[in-house]
């Protein structure tokens, strides 16, 4: 059984980036979360800075910590998934200071902890891409280092990609960051001729394999969407490519 394997996954979790805001970081977390939780394990999830998040009831709530609450059916705190919560959309540093609130590494740090203590793996979703400012000389990629995580990229599929994408591995490699590979995102039913060869010539130059190409769906709400791309057929080979290091994968 999957479930049975879980504790023996070496990662104890995983960093997922984007090229950019809005690429579909949230979405592409979640589904593996789902397809994750769906075949056993015990997920947990972590949005360390939300900016943007929403009044809710009176309540400040980061949407897409809720939608990888609901992926990955995590019953951790919300201050453990959702720490920080920035009411302004703009780089976190930006929100923090108007707000007069300080981002810690050690809070983060703790409760990645918690919730890596109590779950066979956690998925941590970061906010833009890697040099986006969380405090004064703290980025995005300094707190992947801190969690000594690996990092799954994701990406659009569209003409700029291949820029932007081997941007973000080599500046994950000059940090030292270890890079999975990259997901495509939103590929449309019919690419056009930039978005047919965006995977090969990543992959050709990027030296780390993409993972991925999930298709674009339009028209559904985002827990449809977060199911569909969890029944995706690469889905299975990313769960493989994190247990694939078990140390005691043969037992
Ligand atoms: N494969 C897809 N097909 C259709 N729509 C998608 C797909 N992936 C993402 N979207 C939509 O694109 C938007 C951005 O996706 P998402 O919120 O996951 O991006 P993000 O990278 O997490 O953004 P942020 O930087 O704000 O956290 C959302 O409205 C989402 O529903
Ligand atoms: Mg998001």
């Amino acid at each position: 059984m999957m479930g049975g394997n879980a504790g023996s996954m070496r990662a104890k979790g995983i960093f997922v980036s984007g090229t950019d805001t809005g690429v579909g970081k949230t979405i592409v977390a979640a589904a593996f979360a789902l397809s994750l939780q769906k075949a056993g394990f015990r997920v947990a999830v972590l949005k360390p800075v939300t900016s943007g998040a929403v009044l809710v009831n009176g309540r400040l709530v980061s949407e897409d910590a809720e939608l990888l609450r609901w992926a990955s059916a995590c019953t951790a705190p919300d201050s453990d998934i959702a720490p920080y919560l920035l009411r302004e959309p703009l780089a976190p540093s930006e929100s923090a200071a108007r707000e007069g609130v300080v981002i810690q590494l050690k809070s983060i740090h703790a409760a990645f902890e918690r919730l890596s203590t109590t779950h066979d793996f956690v998925i941590v979703e970061g906010a833009g891409g890697l040099l986006v400012p969380l405090a004064k000389d703290f980025l995005v990629a300094d707190l992947v280092n801190a969690l000594s995580l690996p990092l799954l990229i994701v990406a659009r599929p569209n003409l700029g990609t291949v820029n932007h994408t081997l941007m973000t591995c080599e500046c994950a490699r000059s940090r030292g960051i270890e890079v999975l590979g990259v997901v495509i995102n939103g590929q449309p039913e019919q690419p056009d001729q930039a978005e047919e060869y965006a995977a090969r010539v990543i992959s050709e130059f990027a030296a780390v394999p993409v993972l991925a190409v999930l298709p674009r769906c339009s028209g559904t709400d985002e827990k449809t969407l977060v199911k569909l791309l969890s029944e995706c057929a690469e889905m299975p080979t990313l769960t493989k490519l994190l247990s694939l290091e078990a140390p005691h994968e043969i037992s």
